[in-house]
Protein backbone atom coordinates (compact mmCIF):
# COMPACT_ATOMS: atom_id res chain seq x y z
CA UNK A 1 0.00 0.00 0.00
CA UNK A 2 1.30 3.09 -0.87
CA UNK A 3 0.26 6.70 0.30
CA UNK A 4 -1.41 7.90 -2.53
CA UNK A 5 -4.18 5.11 -1.75
CA UNK A 6 -5.31 7.20 0.81
CA UNK A 7 -6.30 9.81 -1.72
CA UNK A 8 -8.78 7.26 -3.34
CA UNK A 9 -12.57 7.56 -2.87
CA UNK A 10 -13.51 4.01 -4.52
CA UNK A 11 -11.83 1.61 -6.47
CA UNK A 12 -13.83 1.17 -10.41
CA UNK A 13 -11.32 -1.26 -11.88
CA UNK A 14 -8.95 -3.43 -10.34
CA UNK A 15 -5.08 -3.75 -11.42
CA UNK A 16 -6.89 -7.65 -12.57
CA UNK A 17 -10.34 -6.64 -13.80
CA UNK A 18 -8.34 -4.06 -16.37
CA UNK A 19 -5.87 -6.70 -17.40
CA UNK A 20 -8.92 -8.95 -18.38
CA UNK A 21 -10.78 -6.28 -20.23
CA UNK A 22 -7.56 -5.47 -22.52
CA UNK A 23 -6.97 -9.17 -23.19
CA UNK A 24 -10.51 -9.29 -24.55
CA UNK A 25 -9.79 -5.59 -26.32
CA UNK A 26 -6.53 -6.80 -28.04
CA UNK A 27 -7.86 -9.82 -29.39
CA UNK A 28 -10.46 -8.21 -30.76
CA UNK A 29 -8.82 -5.92 -32.05
CA UNK A 30 -6.21 -8.57 -33.78
CA UNK A 31 -9.52 -10.01 -35.59
CA UNK A 32 -9.99 -6.63 -37.15
CA UNK A 33 -6.34 -5.35 -37.81
CA UNK A 34 -4.57 -8.48 -38.73
CA UNK A 35 -2.79 -7.83 -42.20
CA UNK A 36 -3.69 -4.15 -42.34
CA UNK A 37 0.08 -3.14 -41.29
CA UNK A 38 -1.89 -0.94 -38.31
CA UNK A 39 0.20 2.34 -36.26
CA UNK A 40 -0.84 2.67 -32.95
CA UNK A 41 -0.65 6.33 -31.81
CA UNK A 42 -0.64 7.17 -28.34
CA UNK A 43 -1.82 10.07 -26.77
CA UNK A 44 1.32 11.28 -24.01
CA UNK A 45 0.45 11.40 -21.56
CA UNK A 46 -2.32 9.55 -19.80
CA UNK A 47 -2.24 6.42 -22.51
CA UNK A 48 0.99 5.70 -22.00
CA UNK A 49 0.33 2.59 -19.51
CA UNK A 50 -2.58 1.32 -21.56
CA UNK A 51 -0.60 1.66 -24.85
CA UNK A 52 2.33 -0.21 -23.27
CA UNK A 53 -0.13 -3.27 -22.48
CA UNK A 54 -2.23 -2.81 -25.43
CA UNK A 55 -0.40 -3.34 -28.28
CA UNK A 56 0.90 -6.13 -26.20
CA UNK A 57 -2.54 -7.67 -26.27
CA UNK A 58 -3.04 -7.13 -29.67
CA UNK A 59 0.13 -9.28 -31.61
CA UNK A 60 -0.20 -7.99 -34.83
CA UNK A 61 2.68 -6.95 -37.03
CA UNK A 62 2.66 -3.17 -36.44
CA UNK A 63 4.42 -0.37 -35.31
CA UNK A 64 4.05 2.55 -32.69
CA UNK A 65 4.12 6.27 -32.09
CA UNK A 66 3.24 8.99 -29.82
CA UNK A 67 1.70 12.43 -29.88
CA UNK A 68 1.11 14.70 -27.32
CA UNK A 69 -1.51 17.26 -26.70
CA UNK A 70 -2.46 19.86 -24.40
CA UNK A 71 -6.12 21.20 -23.46
CA UNK A 72 -6.49 20.88 -20.09
CA UNK A 73 -4.04 22.33 -18.34
CA UNK A 74 -3.94 21.47 -14.52
CA UNK A 75 -7.61 21.80 -14.80
CA UNK A 76 -10.57 19.19 -14.31
CA UNK A 77 -12.69 19.67 -17.95
CA UNK A 78 -11.63 20.27 -21.03
CA UNK A 79 -11.52 23.91 -22.51
CA UNK A 80 -12.02 22.69 -25.90
CA UNK A 81 -8.98 23.97 -27.77
CA UNK A 82 -6.25 21.43 -28.04
CA UNK A 83 -2.72 22.16 -29.57
CA UNK A 84 0.00 20.03 -30.57
CA UNK A 85 3.07 19.96 -28.30
CA UNK A 86 4.99 16.93 -29.78
CA UNK A 87 3.96 15.32 -33.21
CA UNK A 88 4.16 11.81 -34.47
CA UNK A 89 7.67 11.63 -36.49
CA UNK A 90 6.62 9.72 -40.02
CA UNK A 91 4.20 10.15 -42.63
CA UNK A 92 0.93 8.44 -42.23
CA UNK A 93 0.22 8.60 -45.61
CA UNK A 94 -2.33 5.67 -46.38
CA UNK A 95 -2.04 4.09 -42.91
CA UNK A 96 -4.46 2.58 -40.97
CA UNK A 97 -4.63 4.20 -37.72
CA UNK A 98 -5.07 3.37 -34.34
CA UNK A 99 -5.24 5.93 -31.66
CA UNK A 100 -4.83 4.75 -28.14
CA UNK A 101 -6.12 7.15 -25.45
CA UNK A 102 -6.80 6.34 -21.70
CA UNK A 103 -10.65 8.62 -21.56
CA UNK A 104 -12.79 9.82 -24.12
CA UNK A 105 -14.75 12.41 -22.13
CA UNK A 106 -15.62 16.06 -24.02
CA UNK A 107 -14.17 14.21 -27.50
CA UNK A 108 -12.44 17.60 -28.12
CA UNK A 109 -9.18 15.65 -27.94
CA UNK A 110 -10.22 12.84 -30.02
CA UNK A 111 -12.34 14.62 -32.55
CA UNK A 112 -9.32 17.19 -33.33
CA UNK A 113 -6.64 14.53 -33.83
CA UNK A 114 -9.23 12.43 -35.70
CA UNK A 115 -9.75 15.62 -38.24
CA UNK A 116 -5.81 15.67 -37.75
CA UNK A 117 -4.83 12.82 -39.25
CA UNK A 118 -7.38 12.15 -42.02
CA UNK A 119 -5.97 15.50 -43.25
CA UNK A 120 -2.17 14.36 -43.13
CA UNK A 121 -3.05 11.99 -45.39
CA UNK A 122 -4.31 8.24 -43.01
CA UNK A 123 -5.99 5.85 -44.70
CA UNK A 124 -8.11 4.82 -41.70
CA UNK A 125 -8.43 6.03 -38.21
CA UNK A 126 -10.21 3.77 -35.45
CA UNK A 127 -10.07 4.86 -31.79
CA UNK A 128 -8.82 2.88 -29.04
CA UNK A 129 -10.30 3.91 -25.17
CA UNK A 130 -10.15 2.34 -22.04
CA UNK A 131 -12.08 4.26 -20.88
CA UNK A 132 -15.42 5.78 -22.13
CA UNK A 133 -17.28 8.72 -20.27
CA UNK A 134 -20.48 9.77 -22.96
CA UNK A 135 -22.43 11.48 -20.95
CA UNK A 136 -19.96 14.75 -21.01
CA UNK A 137 -19.75 14.68 -24.93
CA UNK A 138 -19.18 17.79 -26.68
CA UNK A 139 -18.60 16.55 -29.86
CA UNK A 140 -19.94 13.80 -32.29
CA UNK A 141 -17.60 11.09 -31.39
CA UNK A 142 -17.36 7.55 -30.79
CA UNK A 143 -14.29 4.83 -30.15
CA UNK A 144 -14.14 1.84 -32.09
CA UNK A 145 -12.99 -0.14 -28.94
CA UNK A 146 -13.72 1.17 -25.54
CA UNK A 147 -12.72 -0.66 -21.88
CA UNK A 148 -15.10 0.49 -19.79
CA UNK A 149 -18.09 3.12 -19.58
CA UNK A 150 -17.30 5.16 -17.01
CA UNK A 151 -19.61 7.58 -14.43
CA UNK A 152 -18.96 11.17 -14.73
CA UNK A 153 -16.56 10.82 -11.59
CA UNK A 154 -13.23 12.27 -11.13
CA UNK A 155 -11.17 9.14 -11.84
CA UNK A 156 -7.08 8.31 -11.53
CA UNK A 157 -4.85 5.96 -11.82
CA UNK A 158 -3.21 3.91 -14.43
CA UNK A 159 -2.44 6.88 -16.89
CA UNK A 160 -4.54 8.74 -15.65
CA UNK A 161 -4.05 12.00 -13.63
CA UNK A 162 -5.10 14.54 -10.94
CA UNK A 163 -2.40 17.71 -11.67
CA UNK A 164 0.09 15.51 -12.53
CA UNK A 165 0.21 13.19 -9.96
CA UNK A 166 -1.51 9.23 -9.43
CA UNK A 167 -0.52 8.36 -12.88
CA UNK A 168 1.38 5.25 -11.44
CA UNK A 169 -1.50 3.79 -9.64
CA UNK A 170 -1.71 0.04 -11.07
CA UNK A 171 -5.53 0.14 -10.81
CA UNK A 172 -8.66 2.98 -11.79
CA UNK A 173 -10.00 4.80 -8.70
CA UNK A 174 -11.94 7.83 -8.19
CA UNK A 175 -10.38 11.04 -6.20
CA UNK A 176 -11.95 11.76 -2.78
CA UNK A 177 -13.85 15.05 -3.89
CA UNK A 178 -11.71 16.97 -1.13
CA UNK A 179 -8.17 16.33 -3.03
CA UNK A 180 -9.63 18.23 -5.94
CA UNK A 181 -11.28 20.72 -4.05
CA UNK A 182 -14.89 19.76 -4.87
CA UNK A 183 -15.97 19.41 -0.96
C1 LIG B 1 -6.97 13.62 -21.11
C2 LIG B 1 -6.99 12.28 -21.83
C3 LIG B 1 -7.41 12.64 -23.21
C4 LIG B 1 -8.30 13.85 -23.00
C5 LIG B 1 -9.71 13.42 -23.11
O1 LIG B 1 -5.75 14.22 -21.34
O2 LIG B 1 -5.73 11.67 -21.82
O3 LIG B 1 -6.33 12.96 -24.03
O4 LIG B 1 -8.03 14.34 -21.70
O5 LIG B 1 -10.59 14.47 -22.84
P1 LIG B 1 -11.54 15.11 -23.92
O6 LIG B 1 -12.32 13.98 -24.54
O7 LIG B 1 -12.41 16.01 -23.08
O8 LIG B 1 -10.73 15.87 -24.91
P2 LIG B 1 -5.19 15.47 -20.53
O9 LIG B 1 -5.42 16.71 -21.30
O10 LIG B 1 -5.73 15.40 -19.13
O11 LIG B 1 -3.64 15.22 -20.56
P3 LIG B 1 -2.80 13.91 -20.13
O12 LIG B 1 -3.05 12.89 -21.21
O13 LIG B 1 -1.40 14.40 -20.10
O14 LIG B 1 -3.32 13.45 -18.79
Amino acid sequence: MGTMDQDILKVLYTEKQIAARIEAMGAEMYRDLEGKDPLFISVLRGAFIFMADIVRACPVKSDVEFIAVSSYGNATSSSGAVQITHDIQQDITGRNLVVIEDILDSGNTLYFLKQYFLTKGAASVAVCTLLDKPSRRAKAITADYVGFQVPDEFVVGYGLDYCQKYRNLPYIGVLKPEVYGGA
